[in-house]
């Protein structure tokens, strides 16, 4: 039938476990499109929590199919790590379940170690990275010289692959870091038996898409960070290596525009962001703290790859219309409503300043971002608990004015909001 798009709309971490989690039961496939594990999606089952990092939503629907597209970086030490508990809850992550696709690159051991040693040697300028190596991977990739996941199929060919990489990035590590070398005897064992379990798992992912909409099926295709993070179209150097937006959807899972019938942005009901970067409503006070939390709940913002605090602030609606220009967002979904309970005024930006002069937009280039001041718009807030709400009606007058903001801010109606962690705590509006 068609491909959904279900995207972030800000700077990562804005919730799009639950609301993809709804989508998958209705989907046959759902297929990462971007990244690696890099990403970390929290999905709450009964009292269970369980994070993912490279395996998109659908896990636990056994009649969904789970690919990772060829756009992505794959971890295959950590693929295993994740399958093995998501197995462990009862996913069954079976080669018929799970396939990945033969031009998905793969990410090594000398990609993690690099991105270590350059962000250290980066010092202060440093990105902030997850240190996953997704920058190396991608960068590998991009001069050709990266390992794609198909080659796990022959024993020999991958082994002797497997050496190049292991043997340059000791002569990388040591002459550009004065880092130790890797273990080549140790890791290439281990990869050998990687290879050798994920191999059942190849498959031409973009074929399997087109089967699923010739028969009618529906796709979803799940991104991972956020639209402020797209290598083109974000905060650039402060991105990730990956398109995080819809075109990242096309060219990943190979499919064209006119597949593509819903385009869905998942935005907090405020911002955060996660290392370094110009972040125009970031706040430093107290409510920065409020809108963090503790730390003590797993949905408190904290990386949940990295456990990172994250830092905090208004929600932006400059930017979040950015998003939903670069995405050609159909709709919506506001995440974390419940967390403004309680504060009182709230405030939006409406508009920013540059220089003395107020912008059109959100501004291309990083430096003058970093130099944008936020003007905000101030609404009253709510005081009653929202956890209750499973329809708009249900949520007081101010919580609706606030969503009406959002609409008629970026012309895009939002479809779901979410008013608490659980699963049943998201509702269509
Ligand atoms: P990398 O993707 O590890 O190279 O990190 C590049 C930038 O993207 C850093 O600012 C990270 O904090 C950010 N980033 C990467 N993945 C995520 C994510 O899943 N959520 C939020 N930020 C992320």
């Amino acid at each position: 039938m068609s491909v959904i798009a279900l995207l972030g709309a800000q700077w990562g971490d804005e919730g799009k476990g639950h609301i993809a989690d709804k989508l998958a039961a209705q989907a046959f496939i759902v297929a990462r499109y971007n990244g690696g594990d890099n990403a970390g999606h929290t999905i709450t089952v009964g009292d269970m929590v369980v994070r993912t990092h490279l395996i998109p939503a659908g896990a636990f629907h056994s009649r969904v199919t789970c690919a990772l597209g060829a756009g992505m970086v794959i971890n295959l030490r950590s693929l295993a790590r994740e399958v093995d508990e998501l197995n462990s809850h009862g996913a069954d992550l079976n080669p018929d379940r799970l396939k990945i696709d033969v031009a998905a690159h793969l990410l090594l051991p000398g990609h993690v170690a690099l991105d270590g040693a350059g962000e250290s040697q980066l010092g202060a300028t440093a990105i902030g990275t997850t240190q996953r190596g997704i920058g190396p991977a991608y960068t590998d990739k991009a001069a050709r010289v990266g390992l794609r996941a198909g080659s796990i199929a022959d024993v020999e060919t991958f082994a002797e692959a497997f050496r190049a990489h292991v043997e340059r990035t000791n002569v990388r590590l040591t002459r550009d870091f004065a880092r130790p070398m890797l273990d080549s005897i140790a890791l290439e064992a281990e990869y050998a038996n990687l290879a050798a379990r994920f191999a059942p798992h190849l498959a031409d992912v973009t074929a399997l898409v087109h089967a699923a909409l010739e028969r009618g099926e529906t796709v979803l295709a799940e991104g991972a960070q956020g639209a402020l993070l797209d290598l083109d179209h974000g905060t650039y150097p402060f991105v990730t290596s990956s398109s995080t937006t819809t075109g990242g959807v096309l060219t990943s899972l190979g499919v064209g525009p006119k597949h593509v019938t819903r385009v869905i942005g998942v935005a907090k009901a405020f911002c955060s962001r996660v290392g370094a970067g110009p972040f125009p409503t970031e706040l430093h006070d107290a409510m920065s703290e409020r809108l963090r939390g503790t730390g003590a709940n797993p949905w408190d913002e904290f990386g949940s790859t990295t456990r990172r605090p994250r830092r905090t602030g208004w929600l932006d609606l400059v930017a979040l219309k950015h998003a939903a220009r670069i995405n050609g967002l159909s709709e919506i979904v506001v995440t974390k409503l419940d967390i403004l309970t309680g504060i009182e005024p709230l405030h939006i930006c409406t508009a920013y300043t540059y220089r003395g002069k107020q912008m059109a937009g959100f501004p291309g280039d990083s430096a003058w971002l970093g130099e944008c001041v936020p003007s905000y718009t101030e609404l009253p807030g709510w005081h009653e608990d929202i956890g209750a709400a499973r329809r708009l009606s249900g949520l007081p007058r101010a919580a609706r004015a606030y969503i009406e903001q959002i609409q008629s801010f970026t012309g895009v109606p939002v479809s779901h909001v979410s008013v608490g962690p659980e699963r049943s705590q998201i509702f269509e509006v």
